[in-house]
């Protein structure tokens, strides 16, 4: 059901259209009066007003345009009589849906008031839409906002620092770190706090395409540019526009993709596959790797010049081995994460020991995994050693324990002996064999036996 303002002076008119509007089934106030009509609108929304032009008090105009800005969602028609269609004109050029001109019959009442009302629910709809759209960016933008990036340590401070800075330019920022060191996190966080926050954030994923398929997915192709090209297709650089396009494992490009990457960078301009119109966008470019692009420089599978043009600032995310001052904090901030609507758990302290002597080869990943798992696994309220995987809880356990205080020198010499006689017995005392398999030369391992006085058992030939 819904609500419907009626207004004329002419009472007939007035009640013959609320009358329809009640027949429809919806909620109807009549009024005679523009003042008071206008009292009611500034009260209260109205899906549908219908109001007289000529009216006593307040004017039609002035209930249109004060109706619009109080409820912009709602719908005005107005009522002219026969010769006014001027009026009726300048009444819809400042916003009205409609006009009903008199005399009318109930039927086109009927028609004008189904659109009418039509129009209001999609109009509501519109706003609704954009509310929750609104509230989306909001949230995506708190998601990424420092404030979920989580580090105390010197290094990530270091990296907040220049992600605030970096934030403000439109530099091009090549990201290192490790694997799941949260390359793509800060490539987030850099976009969101850009003065392009309200464009698209689009990411490549390099490394997922075989060498053809990067060119058209980056660069988009023309139909027909291939056998397979059915439809022209719209590439991340064109979806980025007004944005930023981050290029994940960038170390993976083909040296095709690299050349059309540094043009861009250059000139912004690209063309797509198998076209030949030139494109240009207005697009920021961040990439990450974990791999060496310097070493990659070095064996010719990377340009230097599209190196530098990447990294006029880079950014290096250091892996959690190196910063275990963040463990904790790390571990609060996924345990509330994971807690959802219960209440988080608590890690026991042995456990919090374990995890920060750990050394974390899958880094912030790894380390949100394993308390994802024992999140799960764990059906109090506590975390303990147990609900940690074997990966973790085994590594430290092969880990002499130390009671009091040792001589490392000699502890040290006593595994080094332990493992030239195991490397000699494996290899049936055949130098060459051991040396291999302790990755040193004959001549170290011969002198090495001399020191610790080991036997040489060789058979003698
Ligand atoms: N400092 C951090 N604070 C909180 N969460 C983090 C942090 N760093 C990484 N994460 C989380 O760890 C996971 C891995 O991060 P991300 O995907 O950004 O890593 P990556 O470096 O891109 O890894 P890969 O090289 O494997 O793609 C994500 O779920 C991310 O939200
Ligand atoms: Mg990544």
């Amino acid at each position: 059901m819904a609500r419907i303002l009626v207004v004329d002076d002419h009472k007939t008119t007035a009640d013959s259209i609320a009358q329809i509007g009640q027949r429809l089934g919806h909620e109807v106030s009549v009024f005679y009066d523009g003042t008071e009509a206008l009292a009611a609108v500034e009260q209260q929304p109205y899906d549908v007003v219908v109001t007289d032009l000529r009216l006593p008090g307040a004017s039609g105009m002035d209930i249109l345009s004060r109706g619009m800005t109080i409820h912009p969602e709602g719908v005005v028609m107005v009522i002219t009589a026969y010769g006014s269609i001027e009026k009726a004109v300048e009444a819809m050029r400042k916003g009205a849906f409609d006009f009903i001109s008199k005399p009318f019959t109930i039927d086109e009442i009927k028609v004008k008031l189904e659109k009418a009302l039509g129009q209001a629910s999609v109009q509501q709809e519109m706003v609704r839409m954009r509310a929750s759209l609104a509230a989306l960016h909001d949230d995506e933008t708190r998601r990424y906002n420092f404030n979920e990036i989580v580090g105390k340590s010197a290094a990530m401070q270091k990296v907040f620092d220049t992600i605030r800075k970096v934030a403000a330019s439109d530099a091009s920022v090549l990201i290192l770190g490790e694997s799941g060191t949260g390359k793509e996190l800060v490539a987030r966080a850099i976009h969101y706090n850009s003065q392009r926050t309200d464009g698209p954030f689009i990411r490549a994923h390099c490394a997922a395409y075989a060498e053809g398929v990067l060119e058209s997915e980056l660069f988009g192709h023309e139909k027909g540019s291939f056998t397979g090209a059915v439809a022209r297709k719209i590439g991340r650089f064109e979806q980025a526009h007004g944005g930023t396009l981050f290029l994940d494992e960038i170390g993976d490009i083909s040296h095709n993709v690299q050349v059309k990457l540094l043009r861009f960078l250059q000139e912004k301009e690209f063309e797509r596959v198998g076209g030949t119109q030139t494109i240009s966008v207005d697009v920021r470019i961040l990439s990450a790797t974990n791999q060496d692009l310097k070493e990659l420089i070095g064996k010719r599978t990377f340009r230097e010049d599209l190196y530098y043009r990447l990294n006029v600032i880079s950014l290096f995310l250091p892996p959690l081995r190196e910063r275990s001052d963040d463990i904790a904090m790390l571990v609060e901030h996924f345990l509330r994460q994971y807690a959802g609507r219960e209440p988080v758990k608590k890690l026991d302290p042995e456990a919090m020991i374990l995890l920060t002597k750990y050394h974390w080869p899958g880094n912030i990943r790894e380390l949100q995994n394993v308390i994802e798992r024992a999140t799960v696994l764990a059906q109090g309220d506590r975390i303990t050693v147990d609900h940690l995987p074997q990966d973790i809880t085994g590594a430290i356990a092969t880990a002499p324990r130390l009671t009091g205080p040792i001589n490392f020198d000699a502890e040290i010499e006593k595994y080094e002996k332990e493992l030239i006689q195991g490397a000699l017995i494996e290899s049936d005392y055949v130098k060459a064999r051991a040396a291999t398999l302790l990755g040193i030369d004959r001549n170290r391992l011969r002198y090495k036996m001399e020191k610790y006085g080991i036997e040489d058992l060789a058979p003698t030939k």
